[in-house]
């Protein structure tokens, strides 16, 4: 059994606990909020769990092997380095941390203390996702030629964050998992618009050349009638198609392709193209809550003493995306480098 403590109990901290509390490998013991009403609303719940406004009890609490961190971005460095400092393992929410620098800072802290830093990138342990990966990385689908992502809905339009901060780390977090070890994201482009001059950016595109020569996408917007999760993920052989909000048939995967026969054609008219248009078939994937596979790797990984799937330096990765959509949105649009960011060397 790994001892559990949670720090934040607003929107997402309460599903963190109710599946820590729940799973056979885990312990919920504390549950911590500056506002320790909230704290005792959510411990009530779970009646074993102690209640606190004061993180250092936690700290201070020896038989606490990790801590789950959901509060709000801006705070996650401090606590969560706080943990690490105090010799507990940490499972922290997207993102990671509210920029490059504090993200790798943790990352090194965590090392240095021999800790597990793990990321919680949720999509990650969907089975949707798995499936994914396993296509993409396998080579089924061929060489990966595109990934295109529609995350869209009406609200929520965040105070601290905007929506590239929002949403964002879903698509990066799920592209970094599924891409092959091969193929690395190398520069971004970002254009965000603020129509209702709330002061935050409510609609988003970023664009990612990937080192292949393949570009993916994700178009986000807290300012869409309907809610859309559409992901395709182009192949030279097969093409997938996952649309989240079908459950019945999350994900699509196409015998579909463009042929090019005569690649010596002198011009582009010579050159005999064909389009294949082939069965399409809808694998059959198990239902269940991603957050328990989260924290059941959370608690894996400590016992057996090996990197969590979604580590802190897959944070990081995210971190580093973000951080170059930044900058591209203040220089309207233009491609940043990832090398501009965090230098290769540094990694
Ligand atoms: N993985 C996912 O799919 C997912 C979904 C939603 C939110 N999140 C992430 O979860 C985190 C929390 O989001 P939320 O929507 O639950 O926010 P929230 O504002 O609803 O809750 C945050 C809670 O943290 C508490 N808090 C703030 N500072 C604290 C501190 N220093 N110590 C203890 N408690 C403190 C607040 O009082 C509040 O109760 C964010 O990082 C967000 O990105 C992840």
């Amino acid at each position: 059994m790994v001892t559990v403590a949670v720090v934040g109990a607003g929107y997402w901290g309460p599903n963190l606990a109710r599946n820590i509390a729940l799973s056979d490998m885990t312990q919920l013991t504390w549950i911590c909020d500056l506002d320790l009403d909230r704290a005792a609303r959510v411990g009530r719940h779970f009646g074993e769990a102690k209640v606190t406004n004061d993180l250092s009890e936690i700290l201070d609490d020896r038989s606490v092997d990790g801590v789950a961190i959901a509060t709000p971005v801006a705070t996650h460095a401090a606590i969560a380095q706080a943990c690490l400092k105090a010799g507990k393992h940490v499972l922290i929410e997207k993102p990671l941390a509210a920029s490059v620098e504090e993200g790798a800072a943790l990352v090194e802290l965590a090392e240095s203390q021999g800790l597990n830093l793990m990321t919680d990138h949720t999509f990650c342990y969907t089975a949707v996702v798995g499936r994914i990966r396993d296509l993409v990385r396998s080579g089924d689908i061929g060489d990966l030629l595109y990934y295109d992502s529609v995350r869209v809905n009406l609200g929520l339009v965040q105070s601290d964050i905007d929506v590239f901060w929002d949403l964002a780390p879903h698509d990066l977090s799920i592209l970094d998992f599924v891409l092959p070890e091969t193929v690395r994201p190398v520069s971004v482009s970002a254009r965000g618009a603020d129509p209702l001059g709330v002061g935050l950016d409510c609609i988003g595109h970023l664009t990612i050349a990937l080192s292949n020569g393949a570009l993916a996408h994700a178009h986000l917007n807290w300012l869409s009638p309907t809610k859309i999760r559409t992901t395709i993920v182009g192949g030279s052989k097969r093409m997938l198609m996952w649309d989240d909000l079908r459950p019945a048939q999350r994900l699509s995967v196409f015998d579909a392709g463009v042929e090019i026969d005569d690649f010596d054609a002198i011009s582009r008219h010579e050159a005999l193209v064909s389009y294949r248009i082939g069965d399409m078939v809808a694998p059959s994937l198990p239902e269940g809550e991603a957050l328990k596979n989260v924290v059941e790797e959370f608690a894996e990984s400590i016992a057996e003493r090996r990197i969590p799937l979604t580590d802190g330096a897959a944070g990081l990765r995210v971190l580093e995306v973000l951080a170059a959509a930044d900058r591209s949105r203040a220089s309207d649009g233009q491609a940043i480098a990832l090398d501009q960011i965090y230098p290769a060397e540094a990694r």
